[in-house]
């Protein structure tokens, strides 16, 4: 089965927009992807034919309540959960993690061991880091110099009273996949909970959380062609005792359970259709089958992309590129760099001005840019590669990024 870019991209309204003449070129993924049509029709078709609240006594309410059960199965099947009451939503990756904070928080007594890396997302470690306020102790593991976890770190952070380990599947600023089976082994060892950050991971790679055997995993719909909607996947049985924030009248069951307030109906009907549309790209029986053999072809053809990107960044010797390289274990398709006496945020904006849209930063991978020491040069230019993106535009970018070369000479002489 080939890869049929140039009909997929028909599919991408926001593909047509040009900058000042310049084709836009949006490689800005790892910030949040663009949307198929299929996804904004279905959003729209919410609004036009069953908008109301749920568990009403009539016909556009209970299709309503259709909608969101037929987003659960659609994100249990994306995920490999065994169920869809193993999935609940939230208005993003952030207010969940945070939601679950709160709720873990109850369980932890003073001098518990709370376990975060320096690679990840701020998400990943804001709110595990708020169980300080309960007593635990919290360490985070340090990283190396090519952007991965120092694993021999992180064996020195266990301890018998760790009771929550959080890590990320995969690094938004380096593009580090990191090794979650050995991460699993040593936290079961200790009888930690293993929460797992996979908004970076979602777009790039197929997901098996029986696989991972990980308790609560967390990503985000708007990182994978869908709308803003947070999505938490938890172990049977851990969220039905979890004491979360909830109203007296809520569900007490999981996934209801950690689910506040009113959901946004029209961006879960969105939801499925971005799963849809994944499932699409693959074949298959089911829709998980559809979904593995998808999600399998969209990674090898970012993958081919993502590596054309590095050996033509790696062959410039004003560029230094950060973290783990090419052909060493598996890596998304994400790359971060600086360019020699150029801010990262200047480098950004004036690819941004030639229709090429990066991002210049931290991107919240504030621990990276701290251990990195990047203040100065403005963190990383950081380019994304999604399933939408062409060769073309990959030369196009790196025939931008070497012109950089004289106009740094030109700024810096
Ligand atoms: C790796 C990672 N984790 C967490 C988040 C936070 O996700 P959300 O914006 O859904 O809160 C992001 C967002 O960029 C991310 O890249």
């Amino acid at each position: 089965m080939s890869f049929a870019v140039m009909e997929l991209r028909k599919d991408f309204p926001s593909l047509s927009r040009t900058v000042s003449g310049y084709q836009a070129a949006y490689f800005d993924g790892p910030g949040g992807t663009q949307v198929p049509r299929q996804v904004i029709q279905a959003i729209s078709h919410y609004y036009e034919t069953c908008n109301a609240n749920a568990h009403g006594p009539f016909v556009t309410s209970a299709e309503t309540d259709q909608i969101v059960d037929r987003t659960r199965e659609a994100a249990a099947a994306l995920l490999g959960a065994p169920s869809p009451a193993s999935i609940s939503f939230g208005a993003n990756m952030t207010s969940l993690a945070f939601a679950l904070a709160r709720a873990l928080s109850r369980t932890i007594a003073p001098g518990d061991e709370v376990v975060i890396t320096d690679l990840d997302h701020e998400a990943n470690r804001g709110p595990w880091q708020t169980l300080a306020e309960r007593g635990a102790i919290v360490h985070s593991v340090a990283i190396t110099v090519d952007g991965r976890i120092d694993m021999e770190d992180f064996k020195s952070k266990l301890s018998p009273k760790t009771k929550i380990v959080a890590v990320g599947c995969s690094s938004n600023s380096l593009g580090t996949v990191n090794d979650l089976a050995t991460i699993r082994e040593l936290t079961h060892a200790i009888d930690a909970l293993l929460i797992v950050d996979a908004v970076h991971f979602a777009p790039h790679f197929p997901i098996d959380v029986i696989e991972l055997d990980c308790d609560f995993l967390l990503c985000s719909a708007y990182k994978f062609y869908g709308p803003h909607v947070g999505i938490l996947y938890a172990r049977e049985g851990l969220l039905d005792t979890l004491p979360t924030d909830k109203l007296r009248a809520q569900d007490d069951a999981a996934p209801y359970r950690i689910e506040t307030g009113t959901p946004n109906f029209a961006a879960l009907a969105g939801v499925t259709a971005a799963i849809e549309y994944i499932a699409a790209v693959g074949v298959g029986a089911t829709l998980r089958q559809q979904l593995l053999t998808g999600m399998a072809l969209v990674h090898d053809y970012e993958d081919a992309l993502a590596r054309k990107l590095y050996d033509g960044l790696s062959q410039m010797d004003h560029i230094q590129i950060f973290g783990q390289p090419f052909g060493d274990g598996l890596r998304a398709p994400t790359i971060s760099f600086t360019v020699a006496g150029m801010n990262s945020g200047d480098v950004a904006a004036y690819l941004g001005e030639r229709g090429l849209f990066v991002w210049g930063g931290h991107f919240y991978a504030m621990r990276i840019y701290e251990v990195y020491q990047l203040e100065e040069q403005g963190g990383l230019v950081r380019v994304g590669i999604s399933l939408y993106n062409t060769e073309e535009e990959v030369d196009r970018l790196l025939e931008a990024v070497k012109a950089l070369n004289e106009t740094r000479t030109t700024t810096v002489s």
